[in-house]
């Protein structure tokens, strides 16, 4: 313990505790907290067990700068016209990406649902001339060829730099038993299998160039929410997906990111008259059994989730505009991003902490836990159940 009483070794803890801070805060995954995290210990550790002089404290502070900038990987490589493919840029988040990367003097090209949609005028209108509009459902395999076919011949020699996986749907947020089979395989058929078809069609191009393959998965992809079996089960496939893809490409120097974003407000959860098919179709699908022991009100009231995702979520899309630049643009960019409120510590906390915690948080502050179906809350239900 005499150990602390210098005043250098207390100064030294200090910068290492000040730049371990700023480290975990610059930190957006919970995958490189434990490499971090292990380093700091070790600099924090040994800042214990030496008797530190003026000369150790200089060579600890010189390897904790040197750590936070590298790890932190801020440096971004030039621009320079890179072409990149989005998929989904109708609307939302990859509507503002085209924009935001075109601004940025990226080649766009945006890949969406209906060329001839507002969406895409939209585009037309406000993006450079280096911009262009492909009709891309990430659902039809024609489509996805004749869009590698227009791409190969507008890159030419110029290669194409990245491709981002954007397009995807919510589907329908309802308890899981409720959620009819064709929900679940029109999410896996978008969020997953779609992503997967454009990235085979599109990774030769990405091998020539060694150039950055980035999903958009989700917060819901790693953290069981709930009424998100559906989606949730989706993204989980695109996160495992993007992380083989990232062991495997990395011998071809094809660097591949995954960003799970929290919520924010776009186009997802879809139109009221859209939110009322949905409804309709769970009450469709349903046995009578279950449809009696749910009860009509709380089956009713799942489209209420639609209402509380738009609620919570931030109307700023920025936060997921540059972390999408910076897995493009960085030299070295994070394996996974977590932009949005809450999204990372969701993740730490499914990542990091026992079951029964997780369990015990996400029942009581998760705000899309809510109603209890009709036989739950018959005085006699325990009894029964026993
Ligand atoms: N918003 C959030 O809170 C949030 C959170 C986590 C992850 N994400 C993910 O972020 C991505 C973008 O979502 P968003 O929030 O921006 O929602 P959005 O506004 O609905 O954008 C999704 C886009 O994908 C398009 N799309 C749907 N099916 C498609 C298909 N088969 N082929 C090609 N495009 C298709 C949609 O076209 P239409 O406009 O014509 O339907 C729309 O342009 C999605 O992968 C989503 O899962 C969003």
């Amino acid at each position: 313990m005499s150990t602390f009483s210098s005043e250098t070794a207390w100064l030294c803890l200090a910068v290492t505790a000040a730049l371990g801070g700023l480290v975990l805060c610059k930190l957006k995954s919970p995958g490189q907290v434990g490499g971090k995290g292990v380093c700091l210990a070790a600099l924090w550790g040994g800042a214990c067990l030496l008797s530190l002089s003026l000369f150790w404290s200089l060579i600890l502070f010189s390897l904790s700068c040197f750590l936070l900038y590298y790890l932190s990987g801020q440096e971004l490589l030039p621009v320079d016209q890179k072409a990149v493919l989005i998929t989904g840029g109708d609307s939302g988040i990859g509507h503002a990406l085209c924009k935001y990367l075109d601004q940025l003097g990226f080649t766009v090209f945006a890949g969406v649902l209906d060329e001839n949609g507002s969406g895409a005028e939209e585009l037309r209108r406000t993006c450079s001339t280096r911009f262009s509009v492909l009709q891309l459902d990430v659902t039809d395999s024609q489509q996805i060829k004749d869009a590698y076919s227009k791409v190969v011949q507008k890159v030419q020699n110029r290669g194409l730099w990245a491709v981002v996986n954007n397009a995807g749907i919510l589907g329908l947020p309802a308890d899981g038993e409720l959620i009819p089979m064709i929900h679940y395989k029109r999410c896996m058929d978008v969020n997953f299998f779609g992503a997967v078809e454009v990235t085979k069609a599109f990774l030769p191009l990405l091998r020539k160039s060694k150039g950055r393959l980035v999903n958009i998965s989700s917060m819901a992809g790693g953290v069981p929410l709930f009424k998100m079996a559906a989606y949730g089960s989706s993204k989980a496939a695109l996160t495992m997906f993007s992380a083989v893809m990232r062991q495997e490409l990395s011998k071809w120097e094809v660097k591949v990111s995954s960003i799970q974003p929290g919520g924010f407000k776009t186009n997802i959860t879809g139109t009221s008259e859209m939110q009322i098919k949905l409804e309709k179709d769970i009450l469709d699908h349903l046995t009578p059994d279950v449809r009696e022991e749910y009860g009509q009100d709380y089956i009713l009231a799942q489209k209420n989730v639609f209402n509380a995702v738009s609620t919570y979520a931030s109307s700023d899309v920025s936060p997921v505009l540059q972390d999408i630049q910076h897995a493009i643009s960085a030299k070295s960019p994070f394996t996974f991003y977590t932009p949005g409120s809450g999204a990372y510590l969701w993740l730490c906390l499914v990542s990091f902490s026992p079951t029964g915690i997780f369990d015990y948080f996400n029942k009581k502050f998760n705000y899309l836990n809510n109603g209890t179906p009709r036989i739950l809350s018959m005085p006699n239900w325990k009894n029964k159940a026993m």
